[in-house]
């Protein structure tokens, strides 16, 4: 055999091993597994926000005081769903799912653009302070 077809026939042994075959798995999942924690996917409308930037006292005076606690009080919780105080925020099953944005009607309904009903969307940033906060476990901080 030439030298040049053994470097490449041995290279291309060398990728075939069982070895490199093991490690193409390892990077593929490697790579599966960070693309699904990293950030959600909505355009790209995500911002990254520490914990610090998304707590639950954020987004009460930011989001749910100013745009939400009109339907959804003590008072007036439509939809069974109360944004008054944290404790009520989180007795509703489904509302906030912590560590589960995906799952938290929170998220899902603002992230839709189906609440607030009948008024405009929330913006980016808001959205991160809903996803950040929800992801970071929904602590009352
Ligand atoms: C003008 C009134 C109004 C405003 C403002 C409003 N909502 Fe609602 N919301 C409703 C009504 C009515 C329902 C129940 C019927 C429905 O699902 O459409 C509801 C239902 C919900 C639900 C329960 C959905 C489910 O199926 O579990 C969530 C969560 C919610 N709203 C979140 C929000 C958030 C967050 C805001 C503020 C960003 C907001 N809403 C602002 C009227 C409103």
């Amino acid at each position: 055999m030439r030298p040049d077809m053994q470097k490449l026939h041995s290279s291309w042994h060398r990728l075939s091993s069982r070895g490199n075959f093991k490690g193409v798995i390892l990077f593929w999942a490697t790579l599966s597994l960070a693309s699904c924690n990293v950030s959600p996917n909505l355009g790209g409308g995500i911002v990254p926000l520490s914990q610090a930037q998304a707590t639950y006292t954020q987004l009460s005076s930011n989001i749910l005081q100013t745009r939400c606690l009109s339907c959804h009080s003590d008072q007036r919780p439509s939809g069974q769903v109360s944004f008054s105080s944290y404790a009520s925020t989180m007795a509703s099953a489904g509302t906030v799912v912590p560590y589960q944005p995906y799952q938290s009607q929170l998220f899902k309904m603002t992230s839709t653009a189906q609440m607030p009903q009948g008024g405009s969307s929330l913006s980016n940033t808001q959205l991160s302070q809903i996803y950040y906060w929800i992801a970071y476990g929904a602590p009352n901080n």
